[in-house]
């Protein structure tokens, strides 16, 4: 705990500040920050229907896609897209601006609740699927700049070729999955596209995972805010519209690309180190990440109690309860109620909802009086 304080404490309070500012500015109702899960989430929606329309033109070959004698491919689709659909440069423009848009919320999302101590214990299903749905977030999109099969689209497969290359055993196969084959082919075209929009959806499995602890989830902003998050992808849309870069030849060697910070940083740090290190401080700062939850060592969270012999099976406390730690089962054989509250304990957190709930001081936090707690929460809703 001491640790916790040491380290987080200052930005806890700056966290807390700044969203006592923002409910100055914007009200409670529409401060950003009470949605910081929810942002991510929105800017999903908006990539899976920007990306339906995508999907539609787009031809994932690099040879051309039919006997027709002007070239039909991946980049002469993307071109397409971008110079002949209307409003097709927008769409894609919306895409690629609503996938920055998805990390860096996603990266606020993080430090919210790491700042706000939100993520260890009973929590940590939480973060670690978390961790995992951020490392899928950014392989997704890098497999989005493979498909435009521009310059820059040739040079990362080799980049990430080379990386998988130098790692045993695994690297080979990793390699030949990746690029569908020992070569780039048009199967590696089809592959990427599949990677991508398949894994985007895995994206909702990870996401189920990531509620399945939390009773009531905010997953879904307000209109207004909803709103706002559009306005801004359409004004960066208009202030930086999407460019075509030069079509890929395998023939060639380009050797420099332009990069985008939120997706891309890991084929900067390729350049700055060998390959080996790259995947040593790769997996090293994915170990420690995971492993957050873990780094603060407090005392073990004193469950809620059920008093059985109160217990009238009524379930408030069940719809109370933030983290579903409360499991309703059927009454023993001679019991005048149906019902009966039992308490999962490696999910509770103590936080006293399911005391404030009960009509018939049937549940209790051990060291806690109810009258405590009842003040407590009156206390909390008068400040
Ligand atoms: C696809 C990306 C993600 C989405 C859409 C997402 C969405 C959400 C939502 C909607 C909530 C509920 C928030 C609330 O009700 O207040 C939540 C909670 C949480 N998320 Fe995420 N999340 C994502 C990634 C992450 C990442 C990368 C981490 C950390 C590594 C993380 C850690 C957590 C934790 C610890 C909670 C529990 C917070 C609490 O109980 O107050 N999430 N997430
Ligand atoms: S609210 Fe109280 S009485 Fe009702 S089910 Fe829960 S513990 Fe039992
Ligand atoms: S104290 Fe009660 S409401 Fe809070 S998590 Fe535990 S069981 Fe749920």
């Amino acid at each position: 705990m001491v640790m916790q304080k040491l380290y987080t404490d200052p930005l806890n309070k700056a966290t807390l500040w700044l969203e006592h500012w923002t409910n100055v500015i914007a009200t409670s109702k529409y401060n950003p920050f009470y949605y910081h899960g929810a942002l991510p989430q929105f800017y999903l929606w908006v990539l899976f229907l920007s990306g339906l329309l995508l999907f539609a033109y787009y031809i994932p070959t690099i040879d051309n896609a039919y006997a027709s004698d002007k070239l039909i491919n991946a980049w002469t689709s993307v071109d397409y897209i971008t110079q002949t659909i209307p409003f097709g440069a927008v769409f894609r423009g919306i895409h690629r601006y609503a996938g920055d848009a998805m990390v860096l919320t996603i990266l606020l999302h993080m430090a919210r609740v790491w700042f706000t101590d939100r993520y260890r214990q009973y929590r940590w299903v939480q973060w670690v699927s978390g961790v995992v749905l951020l490392l899928a977030v950014l392989f997704i999109g890098q497999t989005g700049y493979y498909l435009v099969w521009d310059e820059r689209s040739l040079l990362l497969t080799r980049m990430t070729v080379s990386a998988f290359e130098v790692l045993p055993i695994i690297g080979q196969p990793l390699k030949e999955w990746f690029i569908n084959g020992k070569e780039i082919t048009n199967l590696t075209l089809s592959n990427y596209l599949f990677i991508h929009i398949g894994l985007s959806f895995t994206l909702l499995f990870g996401l189920w995972v990531h509620y399945v602890r939390m009773a009531r989830p905010v997953i879904t902003p307000p209109p207004v805010v909803n709103y706002i998050l559009v306005a801004i992808i359409l004004g960066v849309v208009a202030m930086f519209p999407i460019q075509s870069g030069v079509m890929a030849q395998l023939t060639q060697t380009p050797t420099t690309f332009e990069i985008d910070w939120f997706y891309l940083w890991p084929y900067w740090l390729m350049t700055k180190m060998s390959l080996q290190s790259f995947w040593l401080v790769m997996i090293g700062v994915v170990a420690l990440l995971t492993a957050v939850p873990w780094f603060v060592r407090s005392k073990p969270v004193e469950a809620a109690e059920v008093v059985l012999t109160k217990c009238t099976g009524c379930s408030l406390c069940d719809k109370d309860c933030p983290y579903e730690a409360i499991e309703m089962v059927p009454a023993p054989a001679g019991s005048r109620f149906k019902l009966l509250a039992t308490v999962k304990s490696y999910r509770c957190s103590g936080c006293g909802l399911c005391v404030g709930a009960c009509a018939f001081d049937a549940i209790d936090l051990p060291n806690l009086l109810d009258s405590d707690v009842s003040n407590q929460i009156k206390a909390a809703a008068q400040s």
